[in-house]
């Protein structure tokens, strides 16, 4: 028998990221000290009060069966209270709020919901790249809204050529932003409602790093007056309560777009196991001083990879959320810049191009490895020849 994949899935721009797993295997392979700060996958483990909520959740034959669709109450309450305390927002949990099997769950379905064969889909570049996969999956066409640094790396959307705005049906947003690090102010985000108004375009505003911040505690888009009647917000979480594992999280917002993205999950998916729900219950009632801690931990690990890069001659930014710097390549193409530093500081980072071609000429460096790691990436990458 001859297996043919579909057109959809033949047509997927190469995957980077597994160019970058081969390579990274193949140092391995040859005995290499690795430091990997490719990963977005935080180092710390979960916080051992929400494993201990886990435990107890997991004896209950309750959660055994099949969970509800959109999630259990008690959950999309908890959400609701969470968002009220962290932005003063007002949520109905019974309608405005819908649980994900992690936030890339939802991002990857909502196109399914919205878009027709030849819709237009906004999507930023460099950007997370389920965006772009998602709206394709649907039969979509991503345009991309480049992301300059001269611009914040903020999408100009005065920049859109008006035919694409009028065919445009969905744009995806995300602030603080994978993998810039950039974080977005309410007279983007008033500007964006706008847009989508003059348009009939859906917002979906992902903001999976709204907790990771070492400044200003950033603002949620549902904070901006009228964003509940054009948009949603997606959050995860995977990187607030380092969870990443445990695939839970949750959108919130617009109660109709929330009911189409529900439509789809409920032929596709049959929810979260509430064991996990319960659990997250208990996260998302954690101090805020517990999350200091952890953003400290960041903070610190950002001032050394930070100073420490600056140092050794490269251009970026601090950081003023997320736990991601976004460094200029000094020269050629970044996956070849990636690829040396590799070879010659066993130092592993991600080419900008992964995240879309307006990412080229940057790399991205997680921190997502212990200070101690990131001194000695520090040093290794201090000896190289740029
Ligand atoms: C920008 C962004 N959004 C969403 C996600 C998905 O997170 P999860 O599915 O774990 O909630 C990620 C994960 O890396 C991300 O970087």
């Amino acid at each position: 028998m001859q297996i043919q994949y579909a057109e959809r899935i033949r047509t997927l721009p190469p995957y980077l990221f597994a160019a970058i797993d081969q390579m990274k295997r193949e140092a391995l392979l040859k005995g290499a000290d690795l430091i990997d700060l490719s990963i977005g996958d935080p180092d710390i483990p979960t916080l051992s009060h929400i494993v201990d909520a886990m435990k107890k959740a997991v004896e209950k034959s309750e959660h055994h069966r099949y969970p509800s669709y959109e999630g259990m109450l008690s959950y999309r309450k908890a959400v609701a209270d969470w968002y009220k305390e962290r932005f003063n927002v007002e949520l109905d949990p019974e309608k405005e709020v819908i649980s994900l099997i992690g936030s890339k769950e939802g991002i990857g379905h909502i196109p399914l919901a919205f878009i027709d064969p030849g819709d237009i889909v906004l999507v930023p570049s460099p950007g997370y790249p389920v965006y772009p996969v998602g709206t394709k999956f649907a039969g979509g066409i991503p345009y991309f809204m480049p992301l300059k640094e001269d611009n914040g790396f903020l999408p100009d959307i005065d920049s859109i050529p008006e035919d694409v705005c009028k065919k445009a049906k969905l744009m995806f947003i995300n602030y603080p932003n994978n993998p810039t690090s950039a974080c977005a102010g309410t007279d983007f985000y008033k500007k964006i409602i706008e847009f989508a108004n003059k348009y009939n375009i859906i917002v979906c505003h992902d903001a999976a790093y709204s907790e990771v911040y070492y400044e200003e505690k950033p603002i949620s888009f549902m904070q901006i007056d009228g964003a509940k009647d054009v948009g949603i917000e997606f959050h995860s979480l995977s990187k607030t309560y380092n969870m990443t594992g445990w695939r839970i999280g949750f959108a919130v917002g617009n109660k109709d777009i929330l009911a189409g993205l529900g439509k789809v999950k409920t032929n596709l998916d049959s929810g979260v196991f509430q064991a996990i729900q319960e659990a997250s219950i208990v996260a998302l009632k954690t101090e805020d001083t517990v999350l200091k801690q952890i953003r400290n931990v960041y903070r610190e690990r950002r001032d050394i990879l930070y100073e420490g890069l600056k140092n050794a001659g490269f251009a970026l930014k601090k950081p003023a959320a997320t736990f991601y710097l976004w460094v200029k390549v000094p020269n050629g193409k970044s996956i070849d810049f990636v690829a040396k530093l590799l070879k010659e500081a066993e130092v592993l980072c991600t080419p900008g191009v992964g995240f879309g071609e307006h990412g080229e000429g940057y790399i991205r460096f997680a921190l997502t490895q212990s200070k101690e790691k990131i001194k000695e990436a520090v040093e290794r990458i201090r000896r190289l020849k740029l």
